[in-house]
């Protein structure tokens, strides 16, 4: 087992990655949790299909009384209602302080599990199992808890840190291939602002045109380590500026257009991943129009992108819906937008102020069937 200490001036808390994490969870359970009675595990109705007997199994194997909290799944039920409903499950089953919140399942499980367990009593503890390689990589760590508002991505929401992240890479192997692509464009984003191995790491074990080569892909051994790469990384990043005031923006990257990419299409009909990879790739295109990089860049990226079968083109809308997003962002000032940018692979950049045709050029560029 790999383990990841995450500093933070909340907690420190440890990141435990293994693929036989279910044999050591109880475990793990009885050691950090001695003044914990019970276990609230949050998942949705998908996850739970596929997992409900190994749920049961390790909940059992932790001796405590256990409940099970099942929400419908989809990026649109990270919502109030959802909290409240858990809210009304932690109150019926007299959930006190010191009582865990389970959070198992993909990003929006972590985020809306993670929103109830920092509020109800003004924090209960709270343990991430994510099982989708965005969660592994990226939504478990760090402590934000969040949920949607009014067709806003990530409006209503605090800090809150885990007290422990456990990490079974073998949940993914039941993820279907757009959830994979889900992840790998998050991955990339770490290949491309932080550590260029990735890339060659992820493209290096991707067998060309193969129809089942990302499944193949994310069961390599090479794999495990990119998520403990990924992970790694992240909490370092996170280490260094925890509210997200300034450095933390930094994993921003592809993600000023990919949110308002999703929030374009309604959240639900473009998953994060997609929207992000479409969205570094007009991040690219803007930092080639500012001169801050050469063409080749593009070119790199997109061999990569088409042996992971990411997207970059977005289908035709009136790029208004997109860049109507952009005053949500939570970078930008009234008068002063801010973007990250590359002035090379693992050269990121802030650049403010980028006029509005610049962005707008670059994204009508993306689009399917724009001449
Ligand atoms: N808090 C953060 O720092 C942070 C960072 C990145 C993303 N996010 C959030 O995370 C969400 C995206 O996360 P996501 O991509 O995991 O989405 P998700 O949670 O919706 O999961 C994607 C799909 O995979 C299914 N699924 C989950 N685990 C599975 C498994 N093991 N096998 C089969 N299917 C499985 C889910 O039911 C869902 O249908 C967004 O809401 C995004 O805003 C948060």
């Amino acid at each position: 087992m790999r383990i990841i200490t995450a500093k933070t001036k909340l907690r420190n808390y440890p990141i435990y990655i293994s693929s036989k994490i279910s044999q050591y969870f109880p475990l793990l359970i009885k050691e950090n949790f001695k003044d914990s009675e019970k276990i609230v595990l949050v998942t949705n109705n998908k996850v739970f299909g596929i997992y409900e007997d190994k749920i049961n199994n390790i909940l059992k194997e932790c001796s405590l009384p256990y409940e099970i909290v099942i929400i419908q799944d989809g990026e649109e039920y990270k919502n109030l209602k959802s909290a409240d409903y858990i809210y009304r499950k932690l109150i019926d089953f007299n959930i006190h302080r010191n009582d865990i919140i389970i959070a198992f399942g993909g990003g929006v499980i972590g985020d809306l599990a993670g929103f109830a367990a920092s509020t109800f009593h003004r924090g209960i503890k709270l343990i991430h199992c994510p099982t989708t390689i965005i969660g592994q990589v990226d939504s478990s760590i760090g402590g934000k808890v969040v949920v949607n508002y009014n067709n806003i991505k990530n409006v209503i929401g605090s800090f809150y840190q885990p007290h422990m992240i456990a990490i079974d890479p073998t949940l993914n192997y039941t993820l279907d291939e757009n959830q994979i692509i889900n992840g790998l464009g998050e991955i990339v984003k770490y290949g491309l602002v932080f550590k260029k191995k990735i890339l060659e790491q992820l493209s290096e074990n991707v067998e060309d045109k193969k129809k089942d080569r990302l499944l193949e892909l994310i069961k390599t051994e090479v794999f495990k380590d990119i998520i403990y790469d990924c992970c790694y990384i992240k909490t370092r990043v996170v280490a260094k500026d925890e509210f997200d005031l300034d450095y933390r923006n930094i994993l921003n990257f592809g993600h000023t257009i990919g949110h308002c990419i999703e929030s374009a299409f309604n959240l639900s009909e473009i998953n994060h991943g997609m929207a992000i990879s479409i969205g570094m790739i007009i991040e690219i295109d803007i930092s080639i129009s500012l001169g801050l990089v050469s063409e080749d860049i593009k070119s790199v990226v997109l061999e990569l992108y088409k042996k992971l079968k990411l997207p970059y083109r977005i289908p035709k809308i009136d790029v208004e819906k997109i860049t109507g997003a952009l005053k949500y962002d939570k970078k930008f000032k009234t008068a002063q937008n801010k973007f990250v940018l590359l002035k090379g692979i693992n050269k990121p950049v802030f650049y403010y102020n980028i006029e509005k045709s610049v962005i707008v050029d670059n994204i009508k560029k993306s689009m399917y069937n724009y001449l």
